[in-house]
C-alpha cells in the first residue's frame, strides 16, 4: 500500500525476454531493456521488462517481482503496461461482444473518466477481448495515428483508458483486481503477463499488419506456424453428439470423396457422453458408442485417406463422472455452497499441480492410442466460486489456474509435436495472443452463420491474422441464425480463415459437391496468400453495403479479393470496391475473367462488381501481377525521362 520502488539501474540485452510458465513474444534478433527498481524498506525488487521487435515494430512489456525480504507479500494489482499520451484527442476502439457473435468493433472518443473492459471469468472471455486501439480523432484504415495494445493472456484481465485532468490521456493493460491478491512469499517471484504495443502512422491498416506480423513470426510456435493447415470436416454440427464409430468412418468417406484432408471427430467419444450432463474428466474412449477402440476407429479413418482429429475439453469435469465421483475437491467450489453451474459442468482446479499432472497422463494416453493429427482444445464455462481445495491462500487461484493451463498446454505440445492443435472457448471466448502461443488456430465463434461471421471476423482482424481463425462452411438453414445463404457466400467466407466444414456431405446434392470440390481447389490455390499475405479490409461491414476484404502477397504478385453483398434493392446501380496494397504501376490480370487493370486503376478508381442480382450474393476476385507488362512499363517510363 505504501510502495515506493527506486530506480537502482538498467541493462539492454540481446534477445528477447522469456517469462517462466507464461506465453510471450519470441524472436532472437530482438532485444531487451531492463530497468531495475527496489522498495529497500518493503523488500521488493522489480524489473520492468521492454522487448523491441524492430521487425513488426512492437513493443513488448512485462514485470517482474521479487519478494527479497522477510515476510510474505501480497499484490493486490499488478498491471503490464501503461502508455500516457500527453496531449491529442483520442477515440478508443475496443472489441466487445457474447457468444456467437464476438469482436464487434466500437469506437468511442475518450472522455473524462475511466473507460474500462476486462474479464473476472478467468478466460479473456467472449464479452472484451484483451485488444484496445487508441486513435487519433479521425483516423482511417489508412491515415492517421493508431497505437494497438494487446494481453498475452488468456484469463481475466482489465484494459482501462482514462482522460485525466490535464487532458492527458492513459491506457493501462493487465492483471485483473477481482479475486487477485497475490501472496509472494520470501525469494518468490511473479511476472505479470506479457502486453504487445505497436504504433502506425498510417492508420489502421498498417497497424493491423505489424500485429498480424507478430503474431505469425512471433507468438505462434511449432510445426504448424508456417505450414499449410489441413482442410477439415468437424462432425459438431454433422451429427453433434449423435454418431458412432460408422458415422465418423462415412463422414470421412464423403469428406475424402471432396477432397478434404482431416476429420475431426468432436465432442462425445468419450466417457457416456451422449449429452452435455456427463462424462467431462473422463477421458475414456466410449469403445461401446464407437463401436471399436480409437486405434481401430484411426486406423479407419486413415484408411479412407483424411487424418483424423479429436475433441477434448481438459480443464473440466461433471458431476456425474468417475473423476469427480473420486476427486470432488478437484473441483472448482466454495465448500457448503451450492455451485453456479455452466453448461452442466464444473471447472477443475488447474491451480493444483496433482490435477494438471493427472489431466495429462489422461489426454497423453488417449493421444498415443493411434494416428492423431489434430487436437481441438475446447473450454465451455467461465470460472466462478473460486476456491481451491490445494492452497490455503485462495488470492493466487486466479492466477496459478491460468499457469496450470499454460503448463498442461506447454507439457503436450512438446510431448506431440506433430499435432495441429486448435484452440475454442465456446466458439471464441479465449481468443487471444495468450493461447495462439500454442494453438496456432483458434475456433472463431460457434456462429458459422456466413452473414454474422463476416462481421465477427472483421473485428477479429484488427489483432488477429487470418491464419488464426478458425472458419468452416457449414449447413443451411444455418444452425445459430437460420439464415440461408448459398454454397458459394459460404465458402467465401470461411476461405478468411482456416478453412473446413462443419457438415454431413451425405446431405449434399451432387452439385454441392461439385462445388465443394472447386471451392477447395480454388482454397488450395490461395492458402498461402490468405496465411502469409498482407491483409486489408475494404469496407466496414457494420455500416457499408459490402462486405469486401483482400490479402495481397508480400512481393504484390498476386492478390485475392472477397466481396459479399449484404443488402440488395431494386433498379442497383454499379457498386466498386477500391482495392489496396497493389503495385501501382504494374498491371494484373484478373483471372476469372481475363481483364487487365493497372494497380493505379484497381486502387484509385475501384472495380466494378457484377450488378447484384440477390442479396448476400459474394464473389471473389484472383489478380496475378502481369510481369511481362511491368517490364515494358519500365521500359516506357525510361524513354520518357
Ligand atoms: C463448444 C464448441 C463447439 C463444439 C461444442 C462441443 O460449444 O465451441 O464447436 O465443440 O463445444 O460440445
Amino acid at each position: 500500500m505504501a510502495l515506493d520502488l527506486r530506480y537502482t539501474g538498467y541493462q539492454i540485452q540481446d534477445g528477447k525476454y522469456d517469462l517462466p510458465g507464461l506465453p510471450a513474444a519470441h524472436s532472437e534478433a530482438a532485444q531487451t531493456l531492463c530497468i531495475y527498481l527496489k522498495d529497500e524498506r518493503v523488500g521488493v525488487e522489480v524489473t520492468l521488462l521492454y522487448g523491441v521487435l524492430s521487425d513488426c515494430d512492437v513493443i513488448t512489456r512485462s514485470v517482474k517481482v521479487t519478494n527479497v525480504g522477510r515476510n510474505e507479500i501480497y499484490l493486490e494489482k499488478l498491471s503490464s503496461a501503461c502508455l500516457d499520451l500527453l496531449y491529442g484527442d483520442y477515440d478508443v476502439l475496443t472489441f466487445y461482444g457474447r457468444h456467437a457473435m464476438e469482436r464487434n468493433m466500437q469506437r468511442t472518443p475518450v472522455t473524462h473518466g475511466r473507460q474500462v473492459i476486462g474479464s473476472n471469468r478467468g478466460t479473456s472471455g467472449h464479452q472484451y477481448n484483451p485488444y484496445m486501439i487508441l486513435a487519433e480523432h479521425g483516423t482511417t484504415e489508412t491515415a492517421g495515428a493508431c497505437y494497438g495494445v494487446s494481453l498475452v493472456y488468456s484469463g481475466s484481465f482489465e484494459g482501462s483508458v482514462e482522460l485525466d485532468q490535464y487532458d492527458q490521456i492513459r491506457l493501462v493493460m493487465g492483471l485483473q483486481e477481482d479475486f487477485f491478491s497475490y501472496q509472494l512469499k520470501p525469494e518468490q517471484t511473479f511476472y505479470a503477463p506479457e502486453a504487445v504495443l505497436s504504433y502506425s502512422a498510417y492508420g489502421m491498416e498498417q497497424l493491423s499488419n505489424q500485429m498480424h506480423h507478430l503474431v505469425r513470426e512471433h507468438i505462434c510456435r511449432g510445426k504448424y506456424k508456417d505450414q499449410i493447415r489441413p482442410v477439415l470436416v468437424n462432425s459438431w454440427e454433422a451429427c453433434y453428439f449423435d454418431f458412432n464409430g460408422e458415422a465418423i468412418v462415412n463422414l470421412a468417406e464423403q469428406a475424402a470423396a471432396l477432397g478434404v484432408e482431416l476429420l475431426v471427430m468432436d465432442d462425445g467419444w468419450f466417457g457416456t457422453r451422449d449429452d452435455d450432463n456427463s462424462s467431462l474428466g473422463d477421458w475414456i474412449v466410449n469403445e461401446d458408442k464407437l463401436g471399436c477402440s480409437l486405434t481401430e476407429l484411426t486406423k479407419r479413418v486413415h484408411d479412407k485417406g483424411v487424418q483424423f482429429g479429436i475433441w477434448i475439453e481438459p480443464e473440466m469435469v461433471s458431476e456425474n463422472s468417475d473423476l469427480y465421483r473420486k476427486h470432488p475437491e478437484w473441483a472448482i467450489q466454495v465448500p457448503g455452497k451450492h455451485p453456479v453451474h455452466g453448461r452442466n459442468q464444473l471447472v477443475l482446479d488447474f491451480a493444483n499441480p496433482e490435477v494438471v499432472d493427472h489431466i495429462y497422463e489422461q489426454i497423453a494416453a488417449v493421444l498415443r492410442q493411434g494416428d492423431i493429427n489434430y487436437v481441438k482444445w475446447d473450454m465451455n464455462r467461465s470460472l466462478c466460486d473460486i476456491y481451491s481445495d490445494s492452497m490455503v491462500w485462495q488470492g493466487n487461484v486466479m492466477y496459478d489456474y491460468m499457469l496450470g493451463v499454460y503448463d498442461l498446454l506447454e507439457r503436450l505440445t512438446q510431448a506431440f509435436p506433430d499435432m495441429l492443435w486448435e484452440g475454442c472457448s465456446g466458439g471464441g471466448g479465449r481468443f487471444d495472443m495468450g493461447m495462439m502461443y500454442y494453438t496456432p488456430q483458434i475456433w472463431c465463434s460457434d456462429n458459422t452463420d456466413a452473414v454474422d461471421r463476416i462481421r465477427i471476423q472483421y473485428g477479429t482482424s484488427f489483432a488477429y491474422p487470418l491464419s488464426t481463425m478458425g472458419a468452416h462452411v457449414s449447413a443451411v438453414p444455418n444452425h445459430q441464425t437460420g439464415r440461408i445463404t448459398s454454397l458459394n457466400t459460404r465458402g467465401v467466407v470461411a476461405m478468411a480463415g482456416t478453412f473446413g466444414y462443419e457438415m454431413n456431405p451425405a446431405l449434399l446434392s451432387s452439385e454441392e459437391k461439385e462445388e465443394i470440390r472447386t471451392m477447395l481447389a480454388t482454397y488450395r490455390r490461395h492458402q498461402e496468400l490468405i496465411r502469409e499475405g498482407d491483409y486489408y479490409r475494404l469496407s466496414d461491414p457494420f455500416q457499408e453495403e459490402v462486405a469486401a476484404w483482400m490479402s495481397v502477397a508480400k512481393d504484390q504478385s498476386q492478390a485475392l479479393v472477397s466481396v459479399v453483398r449484404l443488402s440488395a434493392e431494386g433498379n442497383p446501380f454499379g457498386t466498386y470496391v477500391k482495392l489496396k496494397g497493389l503495385d501501382a504501376e504494374s498491371f494484373y490480370l484478373e483471372e476469372t475473367t481475363g481483364h487487365v487493370y493497372s494497380g493505379m486503376t484497381l486502387m484509385q478508381a475501384g472495380l466494378l462488381l457484377p450488378m447484384a442480382a440477390a442479396e448476400y450474393e459474394a464473389y471473389q476476385f484472383s489478380f496475378k501481377k502481369m510481369k511481362e507488362a511491368a517490364d515494358l512499363y519500365d521500359v516506357l517510363r525510361n524513354k520518357i525521362s
